[in-house]
């Protein structure tokens, strides 16, 4: 799908110049909004695991290489002092974080009567206790720096990547539509408690979108005609989608936007087995 030129990015969104944070950005939907807010004008911390450096370092390459800024680094979202690590260097390096992306998150399915503690415990750790701690750091950055009334009118912004399954529930994936469930009711908590700190908090949930996280749902012709019934719109997400809701909720085009889930989904969420049904 075509991409916004850099130049309409920059005027349309008004984000030249602030930081953000993107974890999980070495693939997927984290690489697209990582290059959307690059793209954008924002220096963009490029988060990745040690595991998924190269890719990570590549993403933080094409945003410099596409005139933006950007600085890749290594911590799982998962661990409290390397999120926090993470958050010192950028405020030493940049001076401070005006959006984070909370993007990071991992599916580990199964039978749920084989499902392992080890399972559910990965899954809860990054998907939900990952976002927790990322917009903690965050919260504290947005607060200790202060009002910047020439950059926003709010303190900060934060965008939680939840998913359909935070309410549609997903069998053999209990541990991840908990997770997503978790999530939103994170978002919407800390969206209430912040408002009047003037911190926004929203999330996007996509449908199905073709990332390596999906990859089995959609790399054979016959597993992507299955997974397009579920599609009232008739074709799988590409990232580029998912980045375009996250730049919105990342900029002031959205100002009075908090606490609200924006589904990217293609329909998915509409109950499509009920077309010509019930
Ligand atoms: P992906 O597998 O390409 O991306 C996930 C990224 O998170 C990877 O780069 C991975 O290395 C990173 N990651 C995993 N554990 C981490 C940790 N502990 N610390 C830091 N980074 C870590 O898959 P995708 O699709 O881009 O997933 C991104 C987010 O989007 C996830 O939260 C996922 O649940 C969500 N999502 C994806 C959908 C899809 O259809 N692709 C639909 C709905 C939600
Ligand atoms: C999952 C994908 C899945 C999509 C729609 C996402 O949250 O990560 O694997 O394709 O939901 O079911």
């Amino acid at each position: 799908m075509s991409t916004p030129t850099p130049a309409s990015l920059r005027a349309a969104f008004g984000l030249e110049g602030q930081v953000a944070v993107v974890t999980g950005a070495s693939s997927g939907l984290g690489r697209a909004c990582a290059l959307a807010l690059g793209a954008a004008g924002c220096t963009v911390v490029v988060n990745h695991l040690e595991a998924m450096a190269a890719d990570g370092e590549a993403v933080a390459a094409e945003i410099e290489a596409a005139g933006g800024k950007a600085m890749p680094f290594v911590a799982d979202v998962s661990d409290e002092a390397e999120v926090e690590a993470m958050f010192k260097e950028t405020v030493r390096r940049f001076g401070t974080v005006h959006v984070l992306v909370n993007n990071a998150g991992i599916q580990r399915g199964a039978k749920f009567q084989d499902m392992t503690l080890a399972a559910w415990r990965a899954v809860l750790d990054v998907n939900l206790t990952g976002q927790f701690l990322c917009a903690r750091s965050a919260v504290r950055e947005f607060l200790r720096r202060g009002p910047e009334p020439d950059v926003s009118p709010s303190l900060g912004r934060i965008v939680c990547m939840s998913s359909v399954h935070q309410t549609i529930p997903w069998a053999f994936e209990v541990n991840y539509a908990a997770s997503k469930g978790g999530v939103m009711l994170l978002m919407q908590s800390m969206a209430q408690e912040l408002a009047t700190a003037r911190i926004r908090v929203n999330a996007v949930a996509p449908g199905a979108i073709r990332t390596p996280i999906n990859h089995d749902a959609w790399a054979t012709p016959e597993a992507l005609t299955e997974l397009l019934k579920l599609m009232p719109y008739g074709r799988i997400g590409e990232p580029p989608d998912i980045a375009h809701a996250v730049l919105f909720l990342a900029s002031d085009l959205s100002d009075y936007m908090t606490g609200t889930t924006v589904f990217v989904d293609g329909g998915m969420s509409l109950y499509p087995s009920f077309r010509g049904a019930g």
